[in-house]
């Protein structure tokens, strides 16, 4: 039989607490993202719990995989429940659209049988990537590279698109119905155009007009299949699915310790993160929320610029991690750094996040043979001095404090009975449950593939 996760407890607790209204559950990575968050999203969706799942930040940056019945899906900006037919697909106010992406997902999940047009509901609100975005990544990069350093984006035109909402000169997803949108986007395409120019004659930044030709040509068509999907005001539909007793699932992108007002800046994404941005980024009041579920590996990974103080020294082993954990970009391809689990940083994640459930994920990862020792990250240290508290800049960290504790090689791939987990990772397991126990969390699973049911269940 399919493991569930406390499918009972779930809904009856819903039903209680809010007199009959649903509730908003909300699933957020704990450590820099790629944590395996759309498997667990897809798995909770599977229960008959949640009639709808939400994205409410980001953009195409995001790279879940779901992996359910022998077919397998990358989205980007659909959320992860597209591949479950009774599932409505919302796209919040907070969540910057790239409509190419967007439409070619589309398409996508139609070639394997899912038509998920009359199910995706996308606020007007929503945030629209224009065609040039992308290129004023890559020029904002060039130049970083020249000046300091790179953040490493994911060049989907994350932080500029952020940006010109930020200005006030953005093109909201609603626009593109308006009479006027051609001339509104002409004016943000000259604004665009001269800063673009600004790069070239400044910094010498090449300016490849042929590809922003074919860029622009597949924006237009892509926004012409975007004014004939189900563009609404999603607070008002979210909070009426909630008012007729209907509970939602929250997708978080990206993870805590990329968040844009608490990671290590200046190498985080454009948005907030965590789970009190569900509030606006999708237009709901915080007493709608319920559990608020984090998610991390066994261990760490994280792409782009900046200090990892978790990273394996050992390239071969850092390797050894990445091959055996396909640690390599959903969006980009880019290889992941590998590391130890991060305790300090996960610490500081829960403490931010208010999660209350944790998976763990990527738990049949490791490289490390039983009896052979692997180790944990429990605190940070800068020269002599032992950091009390989450630093400032991560560079400021120049060592870690660890721990040893026994590996346990590949022995838990595809183990679905908690009964049948190697001594090792249970000791591993109860291990981070300790590290843990004052925060008031629960390790409610620990995902040992990457099919939908590759996990057991743990903590009651
Ligand atoms: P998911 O949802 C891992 C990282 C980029 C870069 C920084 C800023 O798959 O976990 P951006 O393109 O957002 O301006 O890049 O954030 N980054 C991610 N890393 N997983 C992601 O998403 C990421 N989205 C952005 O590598 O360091
Ligand atoms: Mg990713």
């Amino acid at each position: 039989m399919r493991n569930k996760i406390l499918k009972n407890k779930i809904a009856s607790s819903a039903i209680r607490r809010r007199g009959g209204k649903g509730s908003i559950d909300v699933v957020v990575g704990l450590q820099w993202g790629d944590e395996g968050k759309g498997k667990n999203i897809d798995e909770l969706l599977s229960h008959g719990i949640y009639s709808g799942v939400a994205r409410f930040q980001g953009g195409a940056n995001a790279g879940h995989t779901i992996k359910a019945n022998g077919k397998t899906f990358i989205g980007h900006i659909i959320p992860s429940g597209c591949l479950q037919k009774d599932i409505e697909l919302y796209i919040g106010n907070g969540v910057v659209v790239d409509a190419v992406s967007l439409i070619k997902e589309m398409r996508e999940l139609e070639d394997l049988g899912f038509d998920v047009t009359p199910r995706l509901y996308i606020s007007n609100r929503a945030k629209l990537v224009s065609y040039l975005h992308p290129f004023l990544d890559q020029a904002d990069e060039y130049y970083r590279n020249k000046s300091s350093h790179k953040i490493g984006t994911t060049s989907r035109g994350i932080g500029p698109a952020y940006s010109d909402i930020r200005a006030r000169r953005g093109l909201l997803l609603g626009d593109v119905l308006l009479p006027d949108f051609k001339e509104r986007e002409e004016n943000l395409r000259k604004f665009h155009h001269d800063f673009l120019n600004l790069y070239k004659e400044k910094h010498e930044f090449e300016i490849d007009e042929k590809k922003i030709e074919e860029s622009k040509a597949k924006w237009w068509a892509a926004v012409e299949e975007l004014k004939k999907l189900q563009i609404c005001d999603l607070s008002f539909l979210v909070q009426k699915r909630l008012a007729e007793g209907k509970n939602i699932l929250a997708e978080g992108a990206q993870a805590v310790m990329l968040d844009i007002d608490f990671g290590d800046y200046p190498n985080v994404t454009s948005s907030n993160t965590l789970p009190a941005n569900v509030c606006l980024g999708l237009g709901i009041p915080h007493t709608v929320l319920r559990d608020i579920y984090g998610v991390t590996k066994a261990y760490t990974t994280k792409v782009g610029g900046g200090n990892f103080p978790a990273r394996i020294k050992d390239q071969a082993l850092e390797k050894a991690f990445q091959d055996a954990g396909h640690e390599f970009g959903a969006t980009t391809g880019r290889p992941r750094m590998c590391g130890w689990l991060d305790l300090f940083a996960l610490r500081h994640a829960i403490a931010l996040s208010g999660v209350n459930k944790i998976f763990i994920n990527k738990a049949d990862i490791c490289p490390i043979n039983k009896g052979k020792n692997m180790k944990v990250v429990i605190g940070y240290k800068n020269n002599k001095k032992v950091l009390k508290e989450f630093p400032f800049y991560l560079n400021e960290v120049t060592s870690v404090i660890t721990e040893e504790i026994s590996g346990w090689g590949d022995s838990n791939h595809g183990v679905k009975n908690n009964k049948k987990v190697s001594k090792e990772l249970r000791s591993y397991l109860n291990y981070i449950k300790r590290k843990l126990a004052d925060l008031n969390v629960k390790i409610i699973a620990v995902g040992t593939g990457q099919d939908r049911d590759h996990f057991f269940n743990w903590e009651k």
